[in-house]
């Protein structure tokens, strides 16, 4: 069967700075936020999209469809994982409680299809769920009170973790509840998850797969487009 998206897009951008929230910003003609969701619902494996709003947002385009499927949306909440509840709690009836969902940033723009593909196949077939990640390339330190080097993490086993996410509906929002109500503020959705002491699967995805965050993320997306010829 097919899964809905989740795509949080409450944000403000404070770090990418302006007036205008970054998944906003257009970049090829249209805003960051429909290149996500045209990533999105234009695979087969998509059945339609719950985007998660601020309130009285003035700059949605107020789609109701991308690619034939259903844009749906409600109103998100005062940090990421609070918007992800939100939508998990719009989505339609038939949205069976142990379907899986993908959760989407709306300002990561450049998610490749083989990569989605590849994240519903393999998360599917888990028990718990999956993301895509990518290895990290740096080398890590870990630094003192003093601003001192007190050593160097070993990154083989590290990764930096993307979206889309896909977990089970109900138990993502069982672990994101539990979260919020310990007063844990979860950077993504897979971090919830493992509190409850699953082990969600690391799906290696490409690393162009990024999210805009500061304007020199924009740059960067622009500059994959522009060698991409679009
Ligand atoms: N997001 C959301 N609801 C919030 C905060 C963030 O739906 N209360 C969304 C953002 O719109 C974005 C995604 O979560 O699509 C990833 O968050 P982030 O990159 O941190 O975006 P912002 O919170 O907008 O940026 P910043 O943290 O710099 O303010
Ligand atoms: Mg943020």
């Amino acid at each position: 069967g097919q899964a809905w998206a989740i795509v949080p897009a409450a944000g403000y951008g404070t770090r990418f700075g302006g007036g205008l929230p970054k998944q906003y910003v257009e970049v090829a003609g249209m805003p960051l936020i429909a290149h996500a969701l045209e990533a999105l619902l234009s695979h087969p494996g998509v059945r339609g999209a719950m985007v998660a709003l601020s309130a009285d947002d003035p700059h949605w385009p107020g789609w109701d469809e991308i690619a034939g499927k259903p844009v749906l949306r409600c109103a998100g909440g005062e940090s990421r994982a609070d918007s992800v509840l939100a939508g998990l709690q719009a989505l339609p009836e038939e949205v069976r409680a142990d379907e899986f969902v993908l959760v989407h940033d709306a300002a990561r723009p450049n998610l490749r299809h083989d990569d989605l593909g590849a994240l519903l196949e393999r998360g599917r077939n888990d028990p718990v769920g999956a993301i895509l990640a990518a290895p990290v390339r740096d080398t890590l330190k870990r630094a003192g009170d003093d601003g001192g080097i007190d050593g160097t993490e070993p990154r083989e086993r590290l990764w930096r973790a993307l979206t889309p996410q896909l977990f089970r509906r109900l138990q993502l929002t069982r672990a994101l509840e539990a979260a919020r109500d310990a007063g844990i503020a979860v950077t993504d959705d897979a971090m919830a998850m493992e509190r409850q002491g699953m082990r969600p699967l690391l799906v290696e995805g490409d690393e162009e797969n990024f999210k805009i965050t500061t304007p020199a993320d924009l740059e960067r997306f622009r500059f994959v487009l522009a060698q991409r010829g679009q």
